[in-house]
């Protein structure tokens, strides 16, 4: 596959980033390299030069989007994604904030869907245990990215990625084929 491929996060406390890291070496495993960009150093301009794109964002004080992608709220809004591929990750903890798991990762789904993007990586909710969380479905089977929880499900975290690129790289490669 010949992709200009990035990811870019945004992160508190280093866990974002460190999924970032372990994300892209599986994609190198299977020849794609990403570009990891922090959200805070990323502009509209440099987006709108790959053609796949990963996006990772923490959830922050009871349902509150993680700083650095809240100010870059309207960039997203402005970036042209129509011709574009998003695939998103969303961290949280469905013990602690079982309430408003992941919602971030709803809050930037809305927004890259607004600008176009065809968004790929949907994830069952199977094996979570959650009261609410903004990044579902209307049935409540599906998150619309991959959800870590690297508080509570830390020994689950590897082996989500490992399938979850897997994943993505059959509907890359299933988008590309049409
Ligand atoms: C004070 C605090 C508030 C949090 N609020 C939420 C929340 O509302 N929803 C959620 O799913 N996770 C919540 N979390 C869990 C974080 O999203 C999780 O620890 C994440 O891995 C942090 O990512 P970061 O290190 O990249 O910032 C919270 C954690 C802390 C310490």
């Amino acid at each position: 596959m010949n992709l200009n491929c990035a990811l870019i996060f945004g992160t508190d406390t280093g866990n974002t980033e460190e999924m970032a890291e372990k994300i892209a070496d599986a994609f190198v495993q299977h020849g794609l390299s990403l570009e990891l960009i922090n959200v805070s150093d990323c502009s509209v301009e440099q987006i709108e030069t790959f053609d796949f794109i990963i996006m990772g964002i923490p959830t922050w004080d009871f349902g509150g989007i993680q700083e650095d992608w809240e100010e870059f709220e309207q960039d997203i809004l402005r970036c042209q994604l129509k011709e574009k591929t998003v695939a998103l990750y969303g961290m949280g903890d469905q013990l602690g904030y079982g309430d408003y798991f992941v919602d971030a990762m709803g809050w930037l789904y809305e927004r890259v869907a607004k600008s176009g993007a065809r968004v790929i990586g949907a994830w069952p909710t199977e094996g979570y245990d959650f009261a609410a969380s903004l990044a579902v479905n209307e049935d409540n089977s599906l998150f619309c990215g991959l959800a870590i929880d690297d508080d509570q499900q830390f020994d689950l975290t590897d082996e989500r990625i490992e399938r979850w690129v897997l994943q993505l790289l059959a509907e890359l490669n299933e988008i590309e084929a049409a």
